[in-house]
Order: structure tokens, then sequence, then C-alpha cells
């Protein structure tokens, strides 16, 4: 299968086959099923009543594992969406709590560290009433040597029902979707994917938008694509949802993407690579900037943070080519005068708190809607953690 992901870390570290399931899913447009102006899409989505078990109810969500969105399709997408308004209804009681979850186990796996993602993973969990552990990498047995394989076995031994994973190997979450007899989500793997990110990143601006819908907004990537996980499921996100789709940074910081934005629009997914920030920032409906990530910068992708600033990050000025009402978005954490001036990420548009506060409520949707399918006797055992043809769609 051609792959048109950019550059980045590979799994090959971890397992040489797990690299293959990574770049199989992430580029391939065949894969790519739904669209915003599709029939399907406007197949109803029938919400869940999510007071209730989701085992109780057929809910349409096929997805044991949720590693990207590049497998996930168009309705799928709304029915995330349209069960995070209901968990959005769940948050505004006095008692913010379902029993939906109750006597589920979600374990939240770091190997990286995370403020937003994994305060909202655990949030969501309670929230739900799940039984929730946490394990922090560098406390636990990893420090003596322990694999990812036998922590992912150790944490199901341990009675875990989901596995929430983040991980500084882009393939990572796959490999222990290949181990572990429940369902994965990706809490952000290398470069690779944030899926629950783009998620929370598309509601946001849904909830702000009119008609709640991106079907031809301007949407800006601003910045170090080429690290950036949330940028690629953003790309899947985006895509689906009919935005006008643009990425802007140094050209240093955009390698392959073109060769992907030429692969996506064969399928009818395109997109626009410029390094023009004026151009990009042209009429935007959206304009979200993204942390230059210096830990994962090798030498000689930026002269000094202080140019990139100087060129790349989003002022008021910069800011005043997009349109008045555009959004102002960050997926965090910020470096505040650096790809985003601090008076901009403050302004009355920002949407970067709301961001974070969203990413509780459909963070929420995706547990409840991951443990309504059927894992059948946990799976019975590795060689049904993956689905049909090496997607991550739950064995018939
Ligand atoms: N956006 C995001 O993934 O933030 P954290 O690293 O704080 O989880």
């Amino acid at each position: 299968m051609s792959v048109a992901v950019p550059d980045g870390p590979t799994a090959g570290a971890i397992d040489d086959s797990i690299e293959a399931d990574v770049a199989a899913g992430a580029g391939d447009p065949s894969v790519l099923i739904g669209d915003a102006g599709s029939e399907a899409a406007r197949v109803a989505v029938s919400v869940p009543r999510v007071d209730d078990a989701p085992e109780t109810q057929g809910i349409g969500w096929p997805h044991r594992h949720l590693l990207d969105l590049d497998v996930v399709t168009w309705p799928e997408i709304e029915l995330v969406m349209r069960t995070t308004d209901a968990m959005k209804e769940v948050l505004a009681r006095p008692i913010p709590k379902v029993p939906a979850l109750r006597g589920r186990a979600v374990t939240i796996l770091f190997y990286e560290a995370s403020t937003r993602t994994r305060v909202s993973f655990e949030v969501a969990a309670k929230n739900l009433s799940a039984d929730v552990v946490n394990i922090a990498a560098a406390t636990s047995s990893v420090t003596k040597g322990e694999s990812l394989i036998d922590t992912v076995r150790t944490v199901e031994a341990l009675g875990a029902d989901l596995l929430v994973i983040r991980h500084g190997t882009s393939g990572a979450p796959y490999l222990a979707a290949q181990h572990f007899g429940g369902g994965v989500l990706n809490g952000g793997d290398g470069w690779h994917a944030h899926p629950t990110q783009a998620l929370l990143d598309l509601y946001t601006m849904r909830a702000r938008l009119p008609g709640r819908s991106l079907a031809g907004r301007k949407v800006v990537i601003l910045g170090d694509v080429m690290h950036s996980r949330v940028a690629r499921s953003n790309i899947w996100a985006l895509t689906a949802a009919g935005a006008d789709l643009w990425l802007c940074g140094p050209s240093t910081l955009l390698r392959g993407f073109d060769a992907w934005a030429k692969a996506g629009a064969t399928a009818g997914r395109t997109f626009t690579v410029t390094s023009d920030v004026a151009d990009a920032l042209r009429d935007a409906d959206v304009v979200m900037a993204l942390r230059v990530q210096q830990e994962r910068m090798e030498g000689g992708l930026l002269p000094s943070l202080r140019e990139y600033a100087a060129r790349y990050g989003l002022t008021r000025a910069r800011l005043a080519n997009a349109k008045p009402d555009a959004l102002v978005m960050h997926p965090g954490p910020m470096n505040e005068g650096v790809e985003i001036a601090p008076d901009v990420a403050t302004m009355d548009r920002s949407v970067i708190t709301d961001q974070v506060s969203n990413g509780v409520a459909v963070r929420m949707a995706l547990l409840y809607l991951m443990a309504g399918v059927r894992t059948g006797a946990a799976a019975s055992g590795a060689s049904a953690a993956l689905g049909p043809a090496g997607t991550n769609e739950a064995p018939a």
C-alpha cells in the first residue's frame, strides 16, 4: 500500500509490523470512506441514551480501538459529535455524572508528559462512573526495563477494559492494540496521531461556526506541522468535514505534506500546503497555532525561536488578514511569545479554553461508544485485536 505520511519517527524500534500498520492506515486514500457532502453524511445519527449502559443499546460504533481517524467515517464522526452533545448536557447537570460505565475499568498509561489529555480522560471516565487507574511510566516497572507488551498484558491481567495510552514512539498504541483484549484509545503517539484532540478541535469549531458546519470554511493550521500529531489527525477530521484546510509553516517543517496533499486529492481530500503566512491567513475562518516542539526538533530546522516568532508567530497584525471573527485555537501546551502572542491567546475569539473543556465531553463520548463495542471474551487474544483487513474495527 503506498504511503503518504510525512517523515517522522517510526515504530521500528518497537516492532516493524506495527510500522507497517501505521503506514497502511495513515496515508492510503482508499481507506477514506465518508465526506461531509456525501449521502452517507446525511444518514441520521441515532444518539445513544448516555444515562444507560452502552451495551444495552444498539449503537452504530464499530471501532474497538481508536488509533487514528483515517478509518473513521464521516457518519461515525457525526455520532461522536452528537454523543458529545449528550455528554455536554450531562456536564451541565448539578451532579455531572452518569452510571453508564459502572463496573468498567479504564487504565490511563502515559509514557510522555501530559496535562490536558491525561486529566480530561480521567475526569471523563469518572463522570461515567468507571473505575480509573493512572500509570505514569516514570513511576512504573517500565523504569526496571519492562516492555510495552508486558506492561499491556499486566494492565489487562489487573482488569482493565479500556486502555488509554500515550507514547513518544509513533505506532506504540497499534502494538498495544495487538496485545490488549479490550479497547485501546490513542492519547498521542510520537508525531503520528492524536485522534481525540482532533475530535475535540472539530467539536469546538462546530460549536462556534454558523450552522455548526465546517463545509467550505477556511481552517489554517500554522506552525510546526512536521512534528505535530495534532495536525496529522486534524487532516483526517477536517477534510472529512469538508473544510478548506491550509497547512502553513517554514518549509523545513512542512516536509512530506505536499506529497500527502497530492495523494489525498485523488480521494477528494484536498488541502493546501504553503509557507506564505499572509496567503494562508487571508479570509481564514479558523486559525490554529501549533506548538514549536523544541524537544523533537533536530538541528538546523529553525534558525532560532526568535526568527520563527518574527516570521510565523500568530500576532494581532497577522491575524488581521483573517476574517474579523476568525476563531483562534491552539491544542496546548503553548509557548506564548513564540508561536502565539499572549494577547492573541486570550482575545475574545480565542477558543483555547473551550478546547480544553470540550475535551472532557468528547472523551466521555468516546469512552462510552467504545465501551459499547462487543469484544467477546476479551476478543480471545491478540489475533482478534485488529479487525478485518488490518483495520481497527471490531471483529464480526
Ligand atoms: N493537547 C495536548 O495533548 O495536551 P497535553 O500534552 O497537555 O495532553
